[in-house]
C-alpha cells in the first residue's frame, strides 16, 4: 500500500527513544497511531516475544492503519479511544501497565487534507472533530460563544495579540449569517483584517480552534499523569509536538517530575529521567523532504522507580 497518509516525523529518533534496550518483553502503546508509521518500524523491532498496542481517536486512522498492519502481516491490537483515558483503554484488554508510551501529537496530513474544518486552504464545514462521535464543532464555537470564552481561545490557544479585534468581529458579523464552512468564516476575518491575510496569522486562528474543540492540551496533560503509574522501572515515554503550547507542557512536566525523588532499597533516585536534554529537531533533509516535520520537537524520559 502507498503510504500517502502520512509520512512519520522522527521516525529513527523515535524508534531509538522508544524501546529501552534494557527491557527485554516490550508493551509498547502508540497512542496516536494515525498511518501506523511509527507503529510499524516498532513492531518490527518488539515482535514476536512484545506486544504493540495502537491507540488513535479517529475511526478512519484505526480502520487505516489496521489494513496496513494485515497486508504487512504484523500482529498488534488496536483500540479506538482517547489517549486521554488511557488507562482505562488498557485495562479493557487487561494490560495496566507497559515497557513504552508514544504520543505524536497533532494531525495527520490525511486528516488536514481529507477532514472537514482543519485547513484553511479548502472549502469543507468548519468541522474540525478528530472524534465525529463528539458533538462540539468549530462552527458553534463561532456561532454561539460568548464573548469572553471566544477572547480567551483565541488569546490563549492561538497566542493572538489582536484576539480583542477578533472576537469583535466574529460577534458582530454572526449577527448577519451563520458561519457553516471555511470560507464562510474566512470571509469575515477579510472583512476585518483586509483581503490579504497573512498564512501565519490564518494558521493562529484555526490552531486555537482545533485545540479548544478536541481539549488537545487538557488529554496531554491526563495521559502524562497517566503514564507514570503506566511505566514499568525504565519504560519511556516520547512525544512529538507540533507547537509552543504543548511542547511547553511536556518539557515542563519532564523537568518538575524529574525533581521529585523516589527512595528505593535506602537509595535516592530521580522519578523521571530526562533522555533528551535538549529537543529532539528533524534534520535540513527530512524537512526538504518532509515540511510538515519542519515545527517537531521530540521529547523524552525514562521512569527510575527503583535501579
Ligand atoms: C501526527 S498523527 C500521528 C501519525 C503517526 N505517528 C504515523 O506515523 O502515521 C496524530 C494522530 O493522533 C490522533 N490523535 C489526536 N489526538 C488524540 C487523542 N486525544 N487520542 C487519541 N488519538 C489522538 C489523530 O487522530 C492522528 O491520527
Amino acid at each position: 500500500m502507498v503510504n500517502n497518509y502520512h509520512i512519520p516525523v522522527l521516525l529513527n529518533e523515535v524508534i531509538e527513544y522508544i524501546i529501552n534496550p534494557s527491557i527485554e518483553n516490550h508493551i509498547i502503546v502508540d497512542c496516536t497511531v494515525g498511518g501506523g508509521g511509527h507503529s510499524l518500524e516498532i513492531a518490527k523491532r518488539i515482535l514476536p516475544s512484545g506486544k504493540l498496542i495502537c491507540v488513535d481517536r479517529d475511526e478512519n486512522a484505526i480502520y487505516y492503519s489496521q489494513k496496513r498492519f494485515k497486508e504487512c502481516l504484523i500482529k498488534a491490537e488496536f483500540l479506538k479511544g482517547n489517549f486521554s483515558n488511557l488507562k482505562e483503554l488498557l485495562l479493557k484488554i487487561k494490560i495496566n501497565h507497559v515497557t513504552g508510551i508514544l504520543l505524536d501529537l497533532g494531525l495527520s496530513s490525511y486528516q488536514l487534507e481529507n477532514e472537514d474544518g482543519f485547513s484553511f486552504m479548502r472549502d469543507t464545514e468548519l468541522d474540525m472533530r478528530v472524534d465525529k462521535t463528539q458533538k462540539l464543532k468549530a462552527r458553534d464555537l463561532i456561532n454561539k460563544f460568548g464573548k469572553k470564552e471566544l477572547e480567551f481561545i483565541f488569546k490563549e490557544y492561538g497566542e493572538i495579540k489582536n484576539y480583542k479585534k477578533l472576537t469583535n468581529l466574529i460577534i458582530k458579523s454572526r449577527k448577519s449569517k451563520n458561519v457553516n464552512t471555511t470560507f464562510d468564516f474566512i470571509e469575515i476575518l477579510k472583512k476585518g483584517f483586509g483581503n490579504n491575510i497573512k498564512e501565519n496569522f490564518l494558521a493562529k486562528v484555526f490552531q486555537a480552534l482545533r485545540i479548544y474543540v478536541n481539549s488537545e492540551l487538557d488529554n496531554l496533560k491526563k495521559v502524562l499523569r497517566d503514564s507514570l503509574t503506566l511505566l514499568i522501572n525504565g519504560g519511556r515515554i516520547v512525544v512529538i509536538s507540533y507547537h509552543s503550547l504543548e511542547d511547553r507542557i511536556v518539557k515542563n512536566f519532564f523537568k518538575e517530575n524529574s525533581m521529585k525523588k523516589v527512595f528505593c532499597d535506602g537509595m535516592q533516585y530521580k522519578l523521571l529521567k530526562i533522555l533528551t536534554k535538549k529537543p529532539i529537531v528533524p534534520s535540513l533533509n527530512e524537512i526538504r523532504t518532509n515540511r510538515k516535520s519542519r515545527s517537531a520537537k521530540l521529547r523524552a524520559a525514562e521512569l527510575i522507580i527503583c535501579k
